[in-house]
């Protein structure tokens, strides 16, 4: 996709690898709008020059008032790259928070979906069109800690596989960002090699310029490799993680 001119609905841009990303599109000529949720976050973001919707997407209550705000405007491509690891472990004591799972499930995979429906005759209307679903190293092979987020990663992988042979002949094309283990708020606890955010919004904005299916990023290539070869193998390794 030739990048410079077109205009961009970026979700989570106002922290983490979102941050970034709307940074490096506005470099390559990319009009962004984007969303976010934290009051203080949203303000930052918006004296950063960028204009900024609040909305809670972990309900069609924020996604439907998203599409609201952005109705009529010109949108090349949507990059639904709002996400959060809320999960539980049936290892640990206590029942596991079912308003955070639901809510984690609604913000991946849910969220994404409406966002999709609601933009499309937008998208298809545009003579060079993307959507970017931003899933996970996770979507391929899940952790055992985190069985709804990874549940949520490989939900939007399918579908977006899906999406992308059914807009194989529209303007629209469908990529795919699978991130390894980023330095971001989202991994602050984690204590494994991490990624700078910069650096994977980079993949993403190359894979974007190149029309590529999938931005493996990082190790999730060599992921790929291991799971291509052996699916069990991928599974044995990641499940640890
Ligand atoms: N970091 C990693 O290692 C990693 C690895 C694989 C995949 N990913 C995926 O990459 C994407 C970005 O992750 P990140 O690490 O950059 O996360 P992050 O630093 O926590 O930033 C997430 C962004 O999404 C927004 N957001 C979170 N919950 C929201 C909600 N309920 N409604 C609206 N906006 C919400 C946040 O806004 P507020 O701060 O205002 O809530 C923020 O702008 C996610 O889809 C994540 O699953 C991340």
């Amino acid at each position: 996709m030739h990048l410079q001119g077109k205009a961009a609905l970026v979700t989570g841009g106002t922290d983490g690898i979102g941050a970034e990303l709307i940074r490096q599109l506005r470099d390559k000529g990319v009009t962004v709008i984007t969303s976010g949720r934290d009051p203080a976050r949203v303000e930052a973001t918006r004296a950063a020059g960028f204009e900024v919707v609040q909305a809670d997407l972990s309900s069609a209550v924020g996604a439907a008032a998203l599409l609201k705000a952005v109705e009529g405007r010109p949108i090349d491509i949507l990059v639904n790259n709002a996400g959060s690891g809320a999960d539980h472990d049936f290892r640990d004591p206590g029942a596991p928070d079912m308003a955070a799972a639901d809510a984690c499930i609604f913000l991946n995979l849910n969220a994404p979906i409406h966002l999709i429906a609601g933009l499309m005759p937008m998208l298809r209307s545009r003579p060079e069109a993307m959507i970017v679903n931003v899933t996970s190293g996770l979507a391929i092979a899940p952790r055992a800690g985190g069985p709804v987020y990874c549940a949520t990663k490989a939900a939007l992988r399918s579908y977006s596989q899906a999406l992308r042979v059914q807009l194989k002949d529209t303007p629209v094309h469908v990529l795919e960002a699978l991130p390894p283990v980023v330095e971001t708020k989202m991994t602050a606890g984690r204590t494994n090699k991490k990624m700078p955010a910069a650096e994977c919004a980079r993949q993403f904005v190359a894979a974007m310029e190149r029309n590529a299916d999938e931005a493996n990023v990082g190790v999730v290539k060599l992921l790929q490799v291991v799971n291509s070869i052996s699916p069990a193998l991928a599974r044995r390794i990641m499940i640890r993680f």
